[in-house]
């Protein structure tokens, strides 16, 4: 495996985002505007983010309209994104997949859903990767318990898609709702699939629970540590800070896990049912921080291959709360409208100091806590590199 360096890449915000292209000649005020608006939306400062995009936009060679469009969005202005990416389309050359899909959303936002399907086709169209789009595809069939329509939407996706994880994950709860049991078991199986690794810090930084507490102490400091409206808690999304002892080491632990869990494939089985393990890749972490009745709704993570949770603080338990805080695997009711699955689900209590690894296809939860001490994990992710992040 060729780990990727991170660093050396344009920082998005999320996957959601374009990535930076800036539009010679440099140095100029319409390049300068853009820049500062990048930086405006990498703050969520969406408004000041739009006006700076709106100006840019008049002097010229601006590239940057999915940034633009995702200002609006989160303004609950959809027209003017609508309007944004029409423009886009028009004027930008290159990649419009992002356009086409923020399109989409901002049709969704106004009711036209027939125009939004539309459109996020036309993302999925456009490159093999606009794993996003086919998500927004999939989801408003997730809770029809006729699993009918949501298998034919996974087969009618372009042939790139077929085995991609967002496509694997969905396909299993379509397949578990037709009755088709054990080709789904065969797609989510919660003790062959799930691997649990403990890690032993070097000796000097004093075991485990110190190294945990330095861990701790660096997210809990960490600079792009705020509270997220769309996760509902506190997170990090940057660890690989100058200043971080601990969190470097525990990358490098956590990339060799990844490839010694790759390794067991062929005797967990998952050989079978994943494409192969990509020949490069990169580590993508962050630092989450639930409290009380903050938790984490059922998800995947369509843009890896392999995903994971290392545990680095658990708050002690009052025994009143048997399950608070545990990592539930398998779980997708916060989609489905309740169901429950034929894999079933598997809690597992965080244990600080392990690395809990699964496919990145399998849905996964967490439950509130309900103490107001901080649970910290660091969610991890071999993500795939894809062609426009070179
Ligand atoms: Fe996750």
């Amino acid at each position: 495996m060729h780990w990727h360096d991170t660093r050396s890449w344009p920082k998005s915000l999320s996957n959601a985002l374009q990535k930076p292209q800036i539009a010679a000649p440099p140095a100029d005020e319409a390049t300068r505007l853009t820049k500062l608006g990048e930086n405006l939306l990498r703050g969520g400062k969406h408004g000041e983010a739009a006006t700076v995009f709106e100006r840019a936009e008049t002097l010229g060679g601006f590239r940057q309209f999915a940034n633009f469009a995702f200002c609006y969005l989160a303004l609950g202005r959809p027209d003017s994104a609508l309007a944004v990416c029409d423009r886009g389309l028009v004027g930008a050359p290159g990649d419009s997949s992002d356009l086409h899909r923020l399109r989409g959303d901002a049709l969704a936002s106004l009711k036209r859903k027939a125009e939004a399907r539309e459109a996020y086709r036309r993302a999925v169209a456009t490159t093999d990767y606009a794993y996003t789009a086919a998500e927004s595809l999939l989801l408003p069939l997730l809770s029809d318990p006729d699993g009918t329509h949501l298998l034919a939407a996974c087969e009618e996706l372009p042939a790139a898609y077929a085995n991609c994880t967002v496509v694997r994950g969905f396909r299993a709860i379509a397949l578990s709702r037709l009755g088709r049991t054990e080709e789904a078991k065969m797609l989510v199986d919660l003790d062959r699939y799930v691997g649990q690794f403990s890690f032993e810090p070097p000796v000097e930084f004093g075991g485990i629970e110190r190294f945990n507490a330095l861990l701790a102490t660096e997210i809990l400091l960490n600079p792009t540590l705020h509270y997220i409206e769309a996760y509902g808690f506190h997170r990090a999304e940057h660890l690989d800070v100058k200043e971080a002892r601990a969190f470097p080491v525990l990358a490098k632990f956590l990339q060799t896990t990844i490839e010694n869990f790759i390794a067991e494939f062929p005797r967990r089985g998952l050989d079978a049912i994943l494409p192969p393990a990509p020949m490069e890749g990169y580590l993508k972490t962050a630092g989450n921080v639930v409290r009380g009745k903050e938790s984490h709704h059922s998800h995947l993570h369509k843009f890896a291959y392999v995903s994971g949770v290392y545990h680095v603080t658990v708050p002690t338990q009052d025994g009143a709360e048997a399950r608070g805080g545990s990592l539930v695997i398998g779980a997708c009711d916060d989609f489905t409208g309740g169901y429950a699955p034929c894999w079933g689900s598997r809690d597992i209590r965080p244990k600080p100091g392990v690395a809990t690894l699964l496919p990145s296809h399998i849905f996964h939860s967490v439950v509130p806590t309900n103490s107001t001490q901080p649970r910290i994990a660091v969610p991890f992710d071999l993500g795939m590199v894809i062609p426009h992040q070179r």
